[in-house]
């Protein structure tokens, strides 16, 4: 079985402290960083742009997983690749031109990912696995940290990972990942996990900790 990635999200970091925080997860035994970008018109929320990731980008070497919550994506994404982002992953559900965003993120030599919502279908992401690297299924809705696990999100999981036999494409889940949801993800097909709340919840003592009680129960 291949090794699961644990990839700590600052969204619920000290945003007063975010280079201290990444380099503390990248400490902690973080094998990825995931950065949420939300735009408050796709999801119910706003966090940072291509500034924040270029700021960040010398505190770390680890794989910056730049999740955009965002419509449109395109006209950002070269910004985001620029930035320092490793992956960029677009949702399925932010526009009517998945193909098109994906061969852009390709074209700027990262690796791409497409997201789908709890409420959407696997069937979506189908016709687009030629082009990506990576299928994220989120187990919230997303726009906040520290949401609950959606379990029905499984079901999208098993059926990406049947979509995907095969094909070198990893499963990520996030959302409510945490030591006692991560054992069901990874039964699923999931080997990348996200994790906010369960990361940071008890502060920069505990960082890894947490990631190691993540990763054990992968
Ligand atoms: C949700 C974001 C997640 C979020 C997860 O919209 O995409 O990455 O940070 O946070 P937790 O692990 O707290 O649910
Ligand atoms: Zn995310």
């Amino acid at each position: 079985m291949p090794k699961a990635i644990i990839a700590p999200s600052i969204l619920s970091a000290d945003f007063a402290r975010l280079a201290e925080e990444t380099r503390a997860v990248d400490a902690a035994g973080g094998d990825w960083i995931h950065l949420d970008v939300m735009d408050g018109h796709f999801v119910p929320n706003i966090t940072f742009g291509p500034p924040v990731v270029k700021a960040l980008r010398p505190h770390s070497r680890k794989f910056f997983d730049v999740h955009l919550m965002i419509a449109p994506a395109d006209p950002y994404l070269a910004a985001f690749a620029e930035a320092g982002a490793d992956g960029i992953t677009v949702h399925v559900e932010a526009g009517p031109h998945s193909h098109r965003s994906l061969q852009t993120i390709r074209g700027l030599g990262k690796r791409a990912g497409i997201a789908l919502n709890p409420g959407t279908p696997a069937a979506m992401v189908e016709p687009l696995l030629d082009l990506v690297d990576m299928v994220l299924v989120m187990t919230v809705n997303p726009g906040f940290g520290g949401q609950s696990f959606i379990g029905s999100a499984l079901e999208t999981v098993a059926r990406v990972k049947a979509m995907c036999a095969g094909r070198a494409i990893d499963i990520q889940v996030d959302g409510g990942v945490d030591a006692d949801t991560v054992g069901r993800a990874a039964a699923a097909g999931a080997n990348v996990f996200v994790a906010g709340n369960a990361v940071f919840k008890d502060g920069p003592d505990r960082y890894a900790e947490r990631i190691a009680a993540i990763r054990a129960g992968a």
